[in-house]
This record gives C-alpha cells, sequence and structure tokens, in this order.
C-alpha cells in the first residue's frame, strides 16, 4: 500500500487531504515525495509564522529540548515567565494562561468569562455572544460558541448558553444585549474560516462601546489572525481597543503546539488554584519557540506584513478571473470566477499550496516570505484564475 491507501485505512477520515505528501520545508519552500518544489502560502494554516525550519527558531527550540523538554505545572520554569512577561508588556494585559490550541485557549476564555460574570453580575449571566459565520473550535464548547449551524449538526446537545448575532450588524448585537444577560462577547478581527470576512472598525468600536454600557467581558479570538498576521501584533489592535481576554494558537509557537489565553485587568484574577489547568500547557519547548518568534515580530517585520500585503491587494485587484479581495495582513481571501478548491488545485499542479476559506482562496504565506517567491506564487494564482476552464 502506498501512504494514501495506508492514511485512508490507518487515520481517521476527518480530513479531505490534498494528494501531496510533504517530506521536507526550508523557509517558505517545501518538497514532496517525489522531490517536487512548492511555495508555501498556507503555513500549515498560519502556524509555521517564520516558515519551515527557520535556524533561528529550531535553535531555540532545539537549546530547551536538551535542557528539559517538560515539567508539570507544580514546578516554576523560565520559558513561560519570559513569553508570559513579553505578551503582557506588548498587549497591556495582566495575566497569561497557557494550553495547547487554539481550541482551549477559548475554553478557557469561556470558563473565565463565565466565572467572571457568576462573581459580579450574579449565577444567571452565563451566555456569552459570539458571531454567526464565527469559528472557535471543535470541543463541544469552542463549537457552540462557533456561529454555523454546520458544524453543529452532527454533534448535538451543544453546551449552552451561546447566543449568535449578525457580524457588522450593531443592532443585532444590541438586540440580544437588550434581552438577555450576558456575560461576554466574542469576535475574530478577521473571520478566518468563515472565509476571511473583516469585521468594520465601527461594529467593534460599537462592541466596546456595549461591553462599556453594560458591564459585559470583550473576548478577542486571536488564534488565527494573531501574532503578528493582521500587520499588527493582534488583530484587535487595528481598532484601537482594549480587550479584557485574548485568546490566540497557530502563529505563537511557530509550529508547535500552543495556546495562550491572556486576561486584562477585570479577568486577571478571576481563575485561582485547581480551578483550571492543563498537563501539557505551557510546555517549555513550545514556549521557548514562542518567544523566539514574538521576539521577531517586531515593526520592521510588522511593516513588510502590511507591505506584502499591499503588494498582493494591487497584484490581484482587477486581475482576470478575480472578483475580490478580503482579509488583513497576510491572511487574504480571493473570491475567484472559478470553483476556489479547482484553483488550489491548478496552483498546486503548478507548484504553489494555496489554501480555500469556505468559497475563496485564501493566501496565509509565513510572514517573512521572501518578495521573490510571494511574487512567483501570486503570478501562478493570477495566471490560474484568469485560464479558460
Ligand atoms: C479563530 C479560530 N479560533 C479557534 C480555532 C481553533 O484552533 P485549534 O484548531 O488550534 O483548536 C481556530 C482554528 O482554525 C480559529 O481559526
Amino acid at each position: 500500500m502506498n501512504i494514501y491507501e495506508k492514511d485512508k485505512q490507518f487515520i481517521a477520515n476527518t480530513y479531505s487531504r490534498f494528494p501531496v505528501e510533504i517530506v521536507k520545508g526550508k523557509g517558505s519552500l517545501c518538497w514532496d515525495a517525489s522531490g517536487k518544489e512548492y511555495i508555501d502560502f498556507g503555513s500549515g494554516i498560519a502556524v509555521n509564522s517564520m516558515g519551515f525550519c527557520d535556524d533561528q527558531w529550531v535553535n531555540a527550540v532545539t537549546q530547551q529540548l536538551n535542557t528539559f523538554q517538560h515539567t508539570s505545572n507544580l514546578y516554576f520554569q523560565s520559558p513561560c515567565v519570559k513569553l508570559a512577561e513579553e505578551l503582557c508588556k506588548r498587549t497591556g494585559m495582566k495575566k497569561v494562561f497557557f494550553s495547547n490550541s487554539g481550541a482551549e485557549a477559548n475554553e478557557c476564555a469561556i470558563k473565565t468569562a463565565r466565572k467572571w460574570a457568576e462573581e459580579n453580575k450574579g449565577s444567571d449571566c452565563y451566555k456569552i455572544i459570539t458571531l454567526k459565520n464565527s469559528f472557535h473550535g471543535r470541543t463541544i464548547t469552542t463549537l457552540a460558541a462557533t456561529g454555523q449551524d454546520v458544524f453543529h449538526k452532527d454533534f448535538l446537545p451543544l453546551t449552552d448558553g451561546f447566543l449568535y448575532a449578525e457580524a457588522n450588524d450593531i443592532n443585532s448585537v444590541k438586540e440580544i444585549v437588550e434581552k438577555e444577560k450576558i456575560a461576554a462577547i466574542m469576535f475574530e478581527a478577521v473571520q478566518g474560516e468563515g472565509g476571511i470576512v473583516s469585521l468594520d472598525k465601527d461594529f467593534v468600536l460599537g462592541l466596546k462601546q456595549i461591553a462599556d454600557e453594560y458591564n459585559i467581558l470583550l473576548i478577542a479570538d486571536e488564534v488565527q489572525i494573531g501574532n503578528g498576521r493582521s500587520g499588527m501584533l493582534y488583530g484587535y489592535m487595528t481598532f484601537g481597543i482594549q480587550p479584557d481576554i485574548v485568546t490566540t494558537a497557530k502563529g505563537l509557537a511557530g509550529g508547535l503546539p500552543f495556546g495562550a489565553t491572556m486576561f486584562g485587568e477585570k479577568t486577571a484574577d478571576v481563575l485561582k488554584a485547581g480551578m483550571h489547568g492543563s498537563t501539557f500547557g505551557g510546555n517549555p519547548v513550545c514556549a521557548a519557540g514562542a518567544v523566539n518568534i514574538l521576539s521577531r515580530i517586531d515593526d520592521k517585520l510588522l511593516s513588510e506584513v502590511k507591505k506584502k500585503s499591499e503588494f498582493i491587494k494591487n497584484q490581484l485587484n482587477g486581475a482576470k478571473g478575480i472578483k475580490s479581495i478580503s482579509g488583513m495582513g497576510l491572511m487574504l481571501g480571493v473570491e475567484t470566477e472559478k470553483d476556489a478548491k479547482q484553483i488550489v488545485n491548478k496552483c498546486i499542479e503548478k507548484g504553489v499550496l494555496f489554501l480555500t476559506a469556505k468559497t475563496k482562496v485564501r493566501l496565509l504565506p509565513a510572514l517573512n516570505i521572501p518578495m521573490d517567491l510571494l511574487k512567483k506564487a501570486i503570478d501562478i494564482l493570477k495566471e490560474v484564475c484568469a485560464e479558460e476552464i
């Protein structure tokens, strides 16, 4: 049996994979088993922030791996403390809880919001508003938070207490807030799995106003758009607001499983000893990787992200076969005349790995992708979009 057949036989069939076996990667390039080279425009879904096997990151990670690979959360260890201190300094948040994934980071945010509301607004105040078309994870509770029926239907009943408002429609949020007891509002600055839909600045400022007026927590889910991808360190920063809880994962540790839930003034001391925990959460090897990644998401890199984003938009706007571009920074969605999946498959043949998001082609290159590879990939995308079917 070849690898495709063995995969099908022995691995649960939860993914429909592209027909590519990645065997090696370096920077924004990777190779399949036949030696064919690809430009990577997916970064493992926004994970490999500095591309594959970046030298500095590999050094930071292997140094920690050669020091100690894990210790329980019952002891102190410096990689997590360094990372938490740096995250707090750069976000204005006050404390951090570390986990292993985006879903777990969001679970922690939801638990904290419920506990905060119980203490501050009463035990009948536990509901959380999320947005239609959002995506917050695949555990039963984060699925419930996800505002898309398509993810719910096979796993009912889900965790109670989530209400869904229309994205970019502040009246839809107001209507719920006026009727229900609400603990928190949770949003993604750019809805990733929802098809790269950006929230309007006025809408997010409206959320902030409602949160202040009704004493409701604001939770920014920065799992996909966070860690430099928006062109700011975190996507919410583009709106000039300060959330009460920020969650992140994906690109934070540059390719290792890691999640972080950051707490602001109101929520920093809600969780007490024994209320929440994780065996692997805060793994020092992952934390060392994250310290390295965070130290490199500086003003220079962020301005490069913005420039590259503008370049891509300029190249694709008005190009043949392309209807529109959405998103922020290096998290872009391209609405194409032809079927997006078909375009992605054609690009794979031509040596570029793009992704899809709903009906769009999704672009998530490494934050430090070299300009020559970026241009080459965008030329191929343009060429494929312009081809007759
Ligand atoms: C905005 C957002 N939140 C949460 C998640 C879940 O993250 P994970 O797959 O690491 O659990 C994702 C994953 O795509 C996401 O895009």
